[in-house]
Formats: C-alpha cells, sequence, structure tokens
C-alpha cells in the first residue's frame, strides 16, 4: 500500500504526477515549484517515501534512481543504463536496430568526412542530432545539404553544444504527423496510456524556433487502439525484451516519440520519462489509482489493466517573453485561482518563483500550463481558452491552436 510518494523534479509535468498520485497518496515533490503544493527543498535521498517517482531525464541519466534503490527505494524510473536510451541517441539507434524496430535509417559519427559523405546517401531530408542531451535542441531537420553539412561541423567541433555534439547521429528525414506513447513498463510488460500530440514549435501554424513543447493533447483523432497496439507489438516490447537481453531492467516511462509515415508508424526518438506537457494532458484523463499503477510496475508486477475517461484534454503553456531563446522572468503572474475556478480547468505551474503576498512570479520560460477536459477536442479546447482568459503576466505568449489540427 502506497501513502506516501515522492515526485522528483519541477516543472509542469511534476505538478500533474503530484496531482494525480496525489488523489490516493500523500506527496512530496523535491525541489518542485512555487506553485507545487508539497514542495520541499531537500534532496530526495533524504526523503522518506514507499515509492519515488523521477519527473526529468537529467537526474535518470544521472543515476538517481539507481543511489535510491540502493537504499532500498521503491523507485518509479530507470537506473542510468536504461537512461541512455535518451542520454545516448547512437546507443538508442543501435538497440533499436538490434531490436528490429521500425526507425529512420542512421550512420553515427566523430569525424566530419564520413558524416558529410553519409549525406549523398540520404533522401533530399536530412537530419543531424547531438549524441548526448541538449535539452531537447540538438536536433537539426533540413532539405539543405549544405546547411546539414555546416551543421555536422559545428557540432562535431564541440562550438554548438559543447561535449554532447562531439558524436552524431545522422538520419534520413521521415514525413508524417506525429504521435507520443507513453508505455509504463515493470522490466518486462508495458501499458500504453492515451496517446498525445504535442505541439514543439513557439508559434501557431508550427512556426518559428523548437520549444520543451507549447501545448498538447489527448487522445489524438484518428489514432485508435489498433495503431496504439501496433506500436506497442512492433516498438515497446521488442525494445523492452531487447533491454532485458542487454541486462538492463527497465522500471518506468518509456515515451517513444513517433511519426507515423506512409509506411506505418515508425520511432523518432525513446524518452526515459512521460513528456512535458503531453503529461498534463495523459496524465489527469487517467481513472485508474496513479500511485498504485506506479508502484506496481517499480515492484515488476504490472496492473494489467487501466480505466481511462472518455474525455478529451488540451493543455496550452503559457511563456514568458523570449522564451525560447532568452526568457524575461520576475514578472507578477495572475488570475491562476480564477482559471481554476472554471469547470473542467487545471492549472499547472512550471517556471515560477515565489511572489508577494502569496503570489507567483515567473521564473522561467514555460511558466505554467492550463489544462481543459471536455467531451471531445473542441470542448476541451474550449475549457482551456476560458482558463487561459484569466492568466496574464507581462509579455505573456501562448498558442491558440493547440488541439486544432485533426490530422491522424
Ligand atoms: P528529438 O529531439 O529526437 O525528438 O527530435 C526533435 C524533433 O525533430 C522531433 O520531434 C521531430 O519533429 C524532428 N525529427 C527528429 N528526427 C527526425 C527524422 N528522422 N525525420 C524527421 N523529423 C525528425
Ligand atoms: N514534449 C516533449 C518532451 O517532453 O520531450
Amino acid at each position: 500500500m502506497v501513502t506516501r510518494v515522492c515526485v522528483v523534479g519541477s516543472g509542469g509535468r511534476e505538478h500533474a504526477l503530484a496531482d494525480v498520485l496525489g488523489r490516493s497518496a500523500e506527496v512530496v515533490v523535491t525541489p518542485g515549484n512555487a506553485g507545487i503544493p508539497g514542495s520541499v527543498p531537500t534532496p530526495p535521498e533524504e526523503v522518506e517515501a514507499d515509492l519515488f517517482v523521477i519527473g526529468p531525464e537529467v537526474p535518470l541519466v544521472d543515476g538517481l534512481a539507481d543511489r535510491l534503490r540502493a537504499q532500498g527505494a521503491l523507485v518509479f524510473g530507470p537506473g542510468a543504463d536504461g537512461a541512455r536510451l535518451e542520454g545516448s541517441k547512437r546507443w538508442m539507434k543501435d538497440l533499436l536496430v538490434a531490436a528490429g524496430v521500425p526507425t529512420a535509417r542512421h550512420g553515427s559519427f566523430t569525424e566530419v568526412e564520413p558524416a558529410v559523405a553519409f549525406l549523398d546517401t540520404l533522401g533530399d531530408l536530412f537530419v543531424v542530432k547531438t549524441d548526448g542531451l541538449a535539452a531537447g535542441k540538438g536536433v537539426l531537420v533540413t532539405g539543405d545539404r549544405a546547411e546539414a553539412a555546416e551543421d555536422i561541423r559545428a557540432k562535431l567541433s564541440g562550438a554548438s553544444f559543447g561535449e554532447a555534439g562531439r558524436r552524431v547521429v545522422v538520419e534520413e528525414g521521415m514525413t508524417g504527423p506525429e504521435l507520443s506513447v507513453f508505455a509504463v513498463c515493470d522490466g518486462t510488460e508495458a501499458l500504453a496510456l492515451t496517446p498525445a500530440r504535442d505541439h514543439k514549435r513557439v508559434g501557431d501554424g508550427d512556426v518559428g524556433p523548437n520549444t520543451g513543447g507549447m501545448g498538447a493533447y489527448a487522445p489524438v483523432p484518428g489514432v485508435d487502439a489498433e495503431l496504439v497496439l501496433e506500436v506497442m507489438e512492433r516498438a515497446v516490447l521488442p525494445t523492452l525484451h531487447r533491454l532485458r537481453v542487454e541486462g538492463v531492467d527497465y522500471r518506468g516511462a518509456l515515451y517513444a516519440g513517433l511519426m507515423l509515415t506512409p509506411e506505418g508508424p515508425k520511432v523518432i526518438e525513446y524518452n526515459v520519462r512521460f513528456g512535458d506537457p503531453e503529461a498534463q494532458v495523459v496524465l489527469p484523463l487517467l481513472r485508474s489509482d496513479l500511485a498504485d499503477l506506479l508502484a506496481s510496475a517499480a515492484e515488476g508486477s504490472l496492473r494489467p489493466v487501466l480505466d481511462v475517461s472518455p474525455e478529451h484534454a488540451v493543455t496550452v503553456v503559457c511563456a514568458a517573453p523570449g522564451y525560447p531563446a532568452a526568457p524575461r522572468v520576475g514578472d507578477l503572474v495572475d488570475g491562476v485561482e480564477e482559471a481554476r475556478a472554471e469547470p473542467g480547468v487545471q492549472v499547472f505551474c512550471a517556471g515560477v518563483g515565489p511572489g508577494p503576498e502569496g503570489g507567483l512570479v515567473t521564473a522561467g520560460g514555460r511558466v505554467l500550463s492550463v489544462t481543459g477536459r471536455g467531451q471531445d477536442l473542441p470542448a476541451a479546447r474550449e475549457r482551456a481558452a476560458a482558463g487561459l482568459r484569466h492568466i496574464s503576466f507581462p509579455g505573456m505568449h501562448a498558442r491558440s491552436d493547440i488541439g486544432a489540427d485533426r490530422r491522424g
């Protein structure tokens, strides 16, 4: 029986985790933020809890799950071995190939010449990625071969991404709508949550620079149970199996970033955690006891059934002026309680700090996200918009078209 859960992290995803876990358990969040109830500054290794849920990739890649398990804790989140799926794109791609999972054809390189020569074996869309973690910014997708070659040089020289770029993965560009599928894994078995789609570009109509994510919606029209089953059977389960062969007991969230290509779904990448902001739509739709579900995965005996609401959810991120390049911080945030008073609306806090009189000020690029739930996608969009109308801070920007595209 899980009575006390510790969530590690400080973003909107962790707020959503804390909120949904809080339906059945006491929750502490470390370090959390000024907008997440139960936030404590105590390091996770010093927190007492029946279950630890690690939100972001950096502590996972850094081995926090291993350290907590060594202390005897029950942990939802892979060890450093499994987290290499996100920590090294080369390792991830090699594992996918070994597991026979459909993905873009690729090569990995530490030298400029063979990397540039590999471009000529690709079609007319080129992708250049840093091998290491680059906070979601290490990927170039371009139809311009010269730009791709220049990017290879900048990454390998260490000029653009430091050590993370000293090895690059070069791959063929794929086309099609994207899809995020989160699987809760217990080392052997996996359960898919509601499929979601996020919007990474800063501006309406998917224009402007890439961000950590400006909004998301779930479920995705046109993505039926059969497609999710195909993703599980052709990607997630073979990946888990291959991880076991390599000695990795993967207990945590496996996030399959997919492209729905004309030849079927292909894996763009794996992340070793829930997505942010997708968690802010997927988790609120869950009716099952999340603490019990994640504990069962952490114990290696996943509960086989999920109860999910038939509703739809849309979340819209409110971003600080200057985000993603250089967000301005320190502005007063207004209207959070008023937004929460709207029916079917939740507000999840991310880049916020303590403000005057118990209020909040902006403290990061993605300040908060407003989730609306409704009987269909348009109703959920309308709810999110109703919540959003109350939120304001100087220079705030938010997309108005989250969930408006109907591509399947
Ligand atoms: P990643 O950090 O690997 O998720 O890549 C960020 C984004 O780059 C993805 O969400 C895709 O939109 C795009 N991307 C990555 N790899 C490819 C590819 N092989 N073909 C087309 N787009 C890609
Ligand atoms: N929403 C994209 C991510 O969490 O990486």
